[in-house]
């Protein structure tokens, strides 16, 4: 039985005040907290839009305990959205796990379907990624840990590496992921493209370029092109939402976080959405040079996109070569008749596949954070609104190029000197 339940009799949301009774008794998390309730502190951290998430701290340490609600947190119940997310979050954190290695995402401690409640490790002293882009931080790690995070999670999680029964049983599982796909399928790759309700973009300054992108027949065309690879490639099972606000750092450590669009989708996606939300931090540094110039910045994010490509393309090469035990490009054909040549061959053939796709993929991405529902912080936190849309458009003018001309555009160096010049033609 694959279906998770609808029901949320029983279900009760956590409040500060009644966290401690309803929680202490749980051994897993009072090992971690301290068996003392009266000693618990918690606090809720509030900025997600979705669910309910407290720090949990006592005598003993410090747990995060996140829970679903029958509904959007954000907008309240004229939203319902399935409890079952919490499921689905927690059953991709341990597959992220596996395959990323312990340390890639929270440790996870504890899992009540019935509460959709998860409690996992307190990420101290990490930072939500995005904030420290914002603030003009460089991290040395980044772009390699990002690359094998994707390399690690979308190869090992798809028919080249898994065994086909348990990925196929996988498939079903995720597939009850409805609700969540449907957010993504209608705020990223439709409602952009209209004067969908709850859309919002910066008024007046962008309502030209706004105007001229809805009336683009190809960039239509191609976002519902990606649209149909998103819906109908179920190629392994993505994170769904992984962009610099789903990754916590410090200066020597990342972690992945919050899978709760976990579906399974075209390999492409998750890396094309993480590569278009360091493009639109590119952008955006314009907004945030009160406190001094960000030229080093900008230079080191555009490194960033070009590392994160090569070590995914290394990785993934790495894996092909030694873990290719699916059903996929079977090496019965080509290592095992002493064909290396055809295989590697095969290999070119998917990553190019991936590289055309991804770019794709990010190019509709900046264009629903800056035309959508969903914005980011990297363009909302500038306040003048002069200032945000000439951040903004140029990032949408990159998007459209991505979007349009993906399969013309052949290498990163590439990519990155288009969002030179368009930065720069534009300001
Ligand atoms: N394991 C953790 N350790 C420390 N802080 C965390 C942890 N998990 C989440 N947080 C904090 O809580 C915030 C919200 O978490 P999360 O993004 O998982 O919630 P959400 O409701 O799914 O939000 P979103 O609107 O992004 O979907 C994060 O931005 C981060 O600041
Ligand atoms: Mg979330």
């Amino acid at each position: 039985m694959n279906s998770r339940s609808q029901d949320s009799a029983g279900f009760a949301a956590l409040d500060m005040s009644t966290l401690g009774e309803r929680l202490g008794n749980v051994p897993a998390i009072a090992d971690k907290v301290g068996r003392d309730i009266s000693q618990w502190k918690v606090r809720e951290v509030g900025d997600g839009n979705l669910n309910l998430v407290f720090i949990v701290e006592g005598d003993k340490g410090g747990v995060v305990v996140k829970q679903a609600l029958p509904y959007v947190r954000l907008v309240g119940e004229s939203w319902p959205l399935p409890l079952k997310r919490s499921f689905f979050e927690y059953h991709a954190l341990r597959r992220q796990e596996k395959r990323a290695g312990v340390g890639s995402v929270p440790a996870i401690y504890h899992f009540d379907e019935g509460q959709a409640l998860l409690a996992m490790e307190y990420l101290s002293p990490h930072v939500i990624l995005r904030r420290r882009l914002i603030e003009g931080a460089i991290l040395p790690k980044i772009g390699r840990d990002l690359g094998l995070f994707c390399a690690r999670t979308l190869f090992r999680g798809s028919d080249l590496a898994m065994p086909t029964r348990e990925r196929k049983q996988d498939v079903a599982l995720f597939c009850d992921n409805v609700e969540l796909c449907d957010i993504t399928e209608n705020l990223v790759f439709t409602d952009p493209y209209f004067e969908a309700e709850l859309n919002q973009h910066t008024s007046p300054q962008l309502d030209g370029i706004v105007a001229e992108l809805r009336a683009d027949r190809d960039l239509k065309v191609e976002a519902q092109r990606l649209k149909h690879l998103f819906a109908a490639k179920a190629e392994t099972l993505l994170h769904g939402d992984l962009h610099t606000g789903s990754v916590m750092v410090t200066e020597t450590d990342t972690r992945v976080i919050d899978p709760e669009f976990a579906f399974y989708g075209p390999i492409a996606f998750d890396v094309g959405m993480m590569l278009a939300n360091f493009w639109m931090s590119y952008f955006s540094q314009a907004g945030h040079e009160n406190n001094g110039d960000r030229s080093e910045m900008r230079e080191w994010l555009l490194s960033v996109t070009d590392e994160i490509w090569s070590v995914f393309r290394a990785e993934f090469s790495h894996l092909w070569r030694t873990e290719r035990n699916g059903i996929l490009y079977a090496s019965s054909i080509f290592e095992e008749r002493g064909d290396t040549l055809a295989s590697e061959q095969a290999l070119n053939t998917v990553l190019s596949e991936i590289w055309t796709d991804l770019l794709g993929f990010a190019g509709i991405e900046c264009h629903r954070r800056i035309l959508g529902l969903a914005h980011n912080a990297d363009f909302e936190t500038i306040e003048d609104p002069d200032l945000r849309a000439r951040c903004e458009r140029p990032a949408l003018l990159f998007g459209r190029q991505l979007a349009v001309n993906r399969s013309r555009i052949h290498s990163m160096d590439e990519v990155n000197e288009m969002a030179r010049i368009i930065a720069s033609e534009d300001a």
